[in-house]
């Protein structure tokens, strides 16, 4: 990769994780810069949050075009002449065709709100609290064909208390998000993460490196 890994950050809504993002590249040292935000959404909130940190932005309305695959081929015409190496996708409610993903292979990232493989898909934190699993958390992943399947990169975990709403819950693992996404972009922008096939390598140097799962001693609640 270039000298600072170029990154799009692809949101539809609220962009509190993109903002993460944008906020840790904004220090010289972080490995990436965010070079776009994009959104399938023109009205999404997270859009004027990037705008006033200074970030380019783009609207992609899916609604205005034929079909997913004459999207597509826009999203990708937009990420390639910008010379994008990086897809962070924050939020961003779109399926991509299995060509996309392939196109975008290992270079491409996702976060969701639970320990994945639990929970894929939609309302995470309501499905764990009727579970009543006592961990639950996030995790940031490499994007394959299978939606929330692809290859784990990262996870952080936070307990679930006794009288949890999943509004409360929610919270708890977004605070998380917002240190886990930042941290995980930095191993795949600097070359100390990677796919290899369909495994994740790391290249870290043990003693000065966090782990790839953190627990946070104390889960504000
Ligand atoms: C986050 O919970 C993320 O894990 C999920 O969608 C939510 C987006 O929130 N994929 P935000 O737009 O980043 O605030």
């Amino acid at each position: 990769m270039a000298e600072r890994a170029r990154v799009a950050i692809l949101i539809s809504g609220r962009g509190s994780n993109m903002e993460a993002l944008i906020r840790a590249a904004q220090s010289p040292c972080y490995p990436a810069l965010i070079a776009m935000v994009l959104s399938n959404r023109p009205e999404a909130p997270g859009l004027d949050i990037a705008e006033s940190l200074g970030v380019a932005t783009v609207r992609l309305d899916h609604t205005s075009f034929a079909d997913k695959r004459a999207f597509e081929d826009a999203l990708d015409r937009q990420c390639r002449t910008r010379g994008i190496d990086v897809i962070a996708c924050a939020g961003f409610m779109r399926l991509m065709s299995a060509e996309f993903v392939e196109g975008w292979r290992g270079r491409m990232v996702n976060i969701h709100p639970s320990l994945l493989p639990n929970y894929p898909g939609l309302n995470t934190h309501e499905r764990a609290l009727a579970d009543g699993v006592r961990i639950h958390g996030c995790t940031v992943h490499f994007v394959s064909a299978d939606v929330d399947r692809g290859p784990i990169i990262a996870q952080a975990a936070v307990p679930v208390h006794a009288d949890d709403t999943a509004e409360l819950l929610a919270h708890r693992v977004l605070a998380q998000e917002h240190c886990l996404y930042p941290m995980t972009l930095d191993w795949l922008a600097s070359g100390k993460t990677k796919l290899d096939q369909d495994r994740v390598i790391y290249d870290f140097e043990p003693e000065r490196e966090p782990a790839p799962l953190m627990v946070p001693r104390a889960a504000k609640r």
